[in-house]
Order: structure tokens, then C-alpha cells, then sequence
């Protein structure tokens, strides 16, 4: 496996790749590395002949420096569970080498709507530095498809979105949620639950499945807002706090509902100081 730290070094790379006429799968990650990135690695292994993983945890996109600084950096393991995948290159910039006029000067690119919507109305400047960061590595690498998963739902639409705007020549690819055997989604964030919320947090899911079912029991989704707030009831009385639990179209992220017969629910919550997040897809 190769590395890279320099864009001119993965650039190397890529022009060796492309020499040989190699198709190339990106997959960007912020390291801290578990089931659902090697998911990503193994679909971007079975359409393209080289894979790229970037590991960058990008200071853009933190809303909350405390967040940035606890953000688990575990570079030595990550590396080797990458190896061990069979990837073939990895490019783990520094913030200097992304962003070396600053993040105040860095042009940026912000995708309206989707950016400030939703999640992104509870993190500002959130989604402008995914969306800036993306693209600055789809412009570095050139990949020919690049895989992200359906856990981060409002991520992924939002990088489509962006793919087509910006006329990005390359295909995106979602991949499907990696979950423990409890129904816990896979995520770097698990990691900062003790035990005992590690026991609790899969009943986050759990709600969401019950709440999926008590919507595709009503006749439409004309009025689905009470259903929702006794779901928030009932996982903020389990002890979670929860910050958003929103249904809207599973395909326009549209908050107008009525007509839609394929809807997602979107769900934040606090599991102590970690915010953890789910989404569940219901189709009528
Ligand atoms: O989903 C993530 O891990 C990040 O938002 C991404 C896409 C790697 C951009 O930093």
C-alpha cells in the first residue's frame, strides 16, 4: 500500500494509476476507522481497479473546536486496517498542506439548501466545510467513482447535489448503514460512550424502527407530527436528549411529506456529551 502526504505525492500516484488506465474509487474518511469505512472500501474495490482512501479530520467542518481537538486520531491502526483491506494508496494530508492560506481566506463552496438545512441548521458551516473539503479531493485525486455512506444521509445527498452543480465527472455511490447485531450503526463516536451508554445506545435505533412503523401504520403522512414527538418523549425519557427527529422525502429531502411515498427519518440525539445520529428509510 502506498501513502502520501503531499498533494504532489498522491498526485504521483494518481498519474501512474491513470498511465496504466486504472479506474480509480475514492473513499474519504477522517480516520478513527471501524466496519462502516471498510464497507466503503470494499464497494469502491468492486468498481474500480485502484482505491484511494484520504484520512483527514478536517478542521472545516467542526462547528465546535472542542470536538476538533477530542476527535480520535488513531493514524498507526487505521493504516493498518487499510492494508489489510488491500487498499491500494492513502493520502493523510496535514491541515497546512489542505488549507495553507487559512481556513478565513480558503474559498469554499457551499451547496444551498441542503447546506443550511436541517443538520446544517444545527451546525453552521458544517456542511460548506464537507462540501469544500470533497471537492478539493475530488479535484486532487480525479477518481472515477467515489463511495459515502447512507449513515450520514443528509452528507451524502448533499455531495450529489454538489456532483452534478459543479459538473464533477464522477459517479457517486451510497452505501447502505453497517450496524452492530444490536442495531447500532457503526460510528467513530461510539467510541467516546462508557459502557453503560454503550448498553443504551442501540435503543436509539430501536426508536427509530418503532417510529418507522407507527408512521407506515398512518393512512398518509399528512399528520405525522404527534408520532414524532412521542418518539422524542419517549427517547428523551430513556435518557437520551434528543436534538432533531425530522421526516422528510427520502429522495428531495423536501420537508413536504404529503405526496411522498418514499420518506426518511433523520434523528440526532445526545447520548451524554456525544451526539450520535440514525436514519431509517420507509417506503410505502
Ligand atoms: O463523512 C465523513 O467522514 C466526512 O464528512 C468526510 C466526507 C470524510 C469529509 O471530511
Amino acid at each position: 500500500m502506498k501513502t502520501a502526504k503531499t498533494i504532489e505525492e498522491i498526485r504521483q500516484i494518481v498519474t501512474e494509476y491513470k498511465h496504466d488506465l486504472k479506474t480509480i474509487g475514492l473513499v474519504t474518511t477522517m480516520g478513527n476507522l471501524h466496519k462502516g469505512h471498510l464497507a466503503l472500501v470494499r464497494e469502491a474495490q468492486k468498481n474500480a481497479e485502484k482505491v484511494i482512501v484520504t484520512i483527514f479530520v478536517n478542521p472545516m467542518q467542526f462547528d465546535r473546536p472542542e470536538d476538533l481537538k477530542t476527535y480520535p486520531r488513531t493514524l498507526e491502526q487505521d493504516l493498518a486496517l487499510l492494508e489489510e483491506a488491500g487498499v491500494d494508496a492513502v493520502f493523510t494530508p496535514t491541515p497546512e498542506i489542505m488549507y495553507p492560506r487559512g481556513l478565513q481566506n480558503q474559498t469554499y463552496v457551499e451547496v444551498p439548501d441542503l447546506a443550511n438545512s436541517l443538520e446544517g441548521a444545527l451546525r453552521p458551516g458544517h456542511f460548506n466545510g464537507v462540501a469544500t473539503v470533497v471537492s478539493k479531493f475530488f479535484n486532487i485525486i480525479q477518481p472515477d467513482l467515489a463511495c459515502f455512506g447512507e449513515k450520514d444521509y443528509q452528507q451524502l445527498a448533499l455531495i450529489r447535489e454538489m456532483v452534478q452543480d459543479m459538473n464533477f465527472q464522477l459517479r457517486i455511490i451510497g452505501v447502505p448503514i453497517v450496524r452492530h447485531e444490536n442495531g447500532l450503526a457503526y460510528s467513530s463516536r461510539n467510541n467516546r460512550l462508557s459502557p453503560e451508554e454503550l448498553e443504551k445506545a442501540p435503543e436509539f435505533h430501536a426508536c427509530l424502527v418503532k417510529l418507522g412503523e407507527k408512521l407506515r401504520a398512518l393512512p398518509d403522512f399528512r399528520n405525522i407530527q404527534k408520532t414524532v414527538d412521542e418518539s422524542v418523549n419517549e427517547l428523551d425519557g430513556s435518557g437520551f436528549s434528543t436534538d432533531d427527529i425530522t421526516v422528510v422525502d427520502a429522495d428531495t429531502l423536501s420537508p413536504d411529506i404529503t405526496e411522498s411515498r418514499r420518506v426518511v427519518i433523520l434523528a440526532a440525539a445526545y447520548l451524554g456529551k456525544v451526539r450520535l445520529i440514525d436514519n431509517l428509510v420507509i417506503t410505502r
